[in-house]
This record gives structure tokens, sequence and C-alpha cells, in this order.
């Protein structure tokens, strides 16, 4: 334990985010990090599984739900990533890629955007996944998961990588140096808390700071998007908006507007 939060740090475990529930919903824990070197049975979002080799790190906070919207823990875990980033990254001169940007895309991905000579090209650091638990003893609870490509060994042929729609891409592989996995778990756990205390007991101050704070982190807004829906089909438009619960709003090239509450988001022309 430290404090009252159970902290556990292990090399392997089949998903942080599965110890973390188990542990609340037992009541061992009113608040729970997990994170590990290793994942066997990674989840990722919509169903997916989350490939979690030696070299990523893997981590899930489980946290009573306050006063504030549940819905507003993913965004910002995002922008918690962000803070994590630029805190430990260093100087951009001394990076092996001084080009690369690090944002976030609807709903949850962690991106690196690395300027070339024609075009800029965008890969994934990391993802997000958040779940909600509503029958945990002594109330309900919201978890995050956090999974980064830390020092990740990344070896992707240049044709597979300019197929993918999104590769991805380490810290190590931008910074050029390693990062230790206990201090980047530390770090995150007092971003995330710190970006929670700033949204008020009852998230009262969510929608002046942390709305306004993701909707700058977030390059979707602007770009040309084309969103594949869960239930299959697809809109293509530009992201104009962000709802209230963080629906993206896509117009349409007839000028009709969808609201789109999940989805797989692929920026068509990244904007700048
Ligand atoms: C995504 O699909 O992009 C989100 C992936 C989130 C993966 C993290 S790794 C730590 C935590 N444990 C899991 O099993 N999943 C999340």
């Amino acid at each position: 334990m430290r404090g009252d939060i159970l902290w556990l740090a292990l090399e392997e475990t089949t998903s942080t985010n599965a110890i973390v529930r188990e542990e609340v919903m037992a009541g061992r824990a009113k608040e729970a990090v997990c994170w590990a070197k290793r994942q066997t049975q990674g989840r990722g979002r919509l169903g997916r599984i989350w490939q979690s080799p030696e070299g990523g790190l893997y981590f899930s906070w489980a946290v009573p739900v306050g006063g504030w919207p549940p819905v507003w823990l993913q965004p910002l875990a995002g922008l918690a990533v962000l803070d994590v980033w630029r805190e430990h990254s260093g100087p951009a001169q001394a990076w092996a890629q001084p080009a690369a940007e690090v944002g976030l895309k609807w709903p949850n991905d962690i991106i690196v955007r690395v300027r070339g000579a024609e075009r800029s090209q965008e890969r994934k650091l990391g993802g997000i996944l958040s779940e909600y638990l509503t029958q945990s003893i002594g109330g309900p609870h919201a978890i995050v998961g956090i999974g980064l490509n830390l020092n990740t060994e990344i070896h992707l042929p240049e044709e597979d990588t300019a197929k993918r729609a999104l590769p991805p891409i380490s810290w190590k592989q931008i910074t050029g140096k390693d990062h230790s996995p206990e201090e980047i778990a530390q770090a995150l756990y007092e971003a995330l808390r710190r970006r929670l205390d700033a949204m008020g007991a009852s998230g009262e101050h969510a929608s002046a700071t942390l709305r306004e704070a993701w909707a700058a982190a977030c390059w979707t807004l602007g770009s040309e998007v084309r969103v594949l829906r869960p239930d299959g089909g697809q809109i293509e438009g530009c992201a104009v908006d962000l709802a209230e619960d963080l629906s993206l709003v896509i117009e349409d090239t007839h000028g009709q507007r969808h609201t789109l509450t999940a989805g797989d988001c692929l920026h068509l022309r990244p904007t700048s």
C-alpha cells in the first residue's frame, strides 16, 4: 500500500485493468494502481487484443467516482499522458527524431506526428481504455488503463509501415533513450491525480478547463476524418466539434452533421 492506495508493480500479469478491477470489486482497495512490464491478456478498445510485449508500460488506475462525470476520465488520461511526456522527454533538440510532436486523436489514442520532407506522418504511441464499475464495494469506480510503447523495440518492414493507417512508434524511438517504467508509472499517477483534483470534487471545473484543454490537444478537431462505426458503417467529413459527452461531431460534404459516440477514427489529411 502507498497511503490508502493499493500499488502493484509487476513484471508480468494478465491485464492490469483486470487486476485493479478484481481488487476494487472484492473491496480490498478503495483506490488501486497496477502497472506491469508485460501483459499476457492485454485488452484494447472494442474488444480487441492489446499486444503487450516487453519494453512497453501497461498501467491501470481504479478510482472511486466522485461527483464528476466518469466520461471525463478518458480525456483526462490523454492529457495526463501528454503532461508526463512533456516532463520526461527532455529538450526536442536532443531527440533522435526532433521533428516529432505528440498529441491526441479521438477518442483515445496518443499519437505522434513526424514531419517529413513532403508530408507529416502520424504514428501511435499509446492508447487508453476506460471502464466503469457500478457494482463495486464502496460505490462506483472508474478504471483507466493506459498502454504505452515506452522502450518497445518496433521492427516493422517499411512496406508494412506504409500500409498501416497508424503504425506504432515508441518513446525511445523519438527521444533516442530508455525511459524508466517505474518513474513513468509514478509520474502517470501524479499527473492523473493532479488533473482529477483540478476538475473539482463534483466536476464543476470540468467543462471550463478539461474540455478546452482536450479540444486544444486533440488533433482530430479540424481534420478531415473517416470514422468506422462499431456497427460497420462509416462517415467521412470534417471533425468540427466535441459534444459535452465527448462525442465527435462530423460535418459531411452535404453540410449534414453526425454525432458519433464511438468508432475508429482515421485522419485523412492531418491539419498543419
Ligand atoms: C486501445 O485500444 O487503443 C486502448 C488500449 C489500452 C491498453 C491498456 S494496457 C493497460 C491496460 N490493461 C489492459 O488490458 N488494457 C489497458
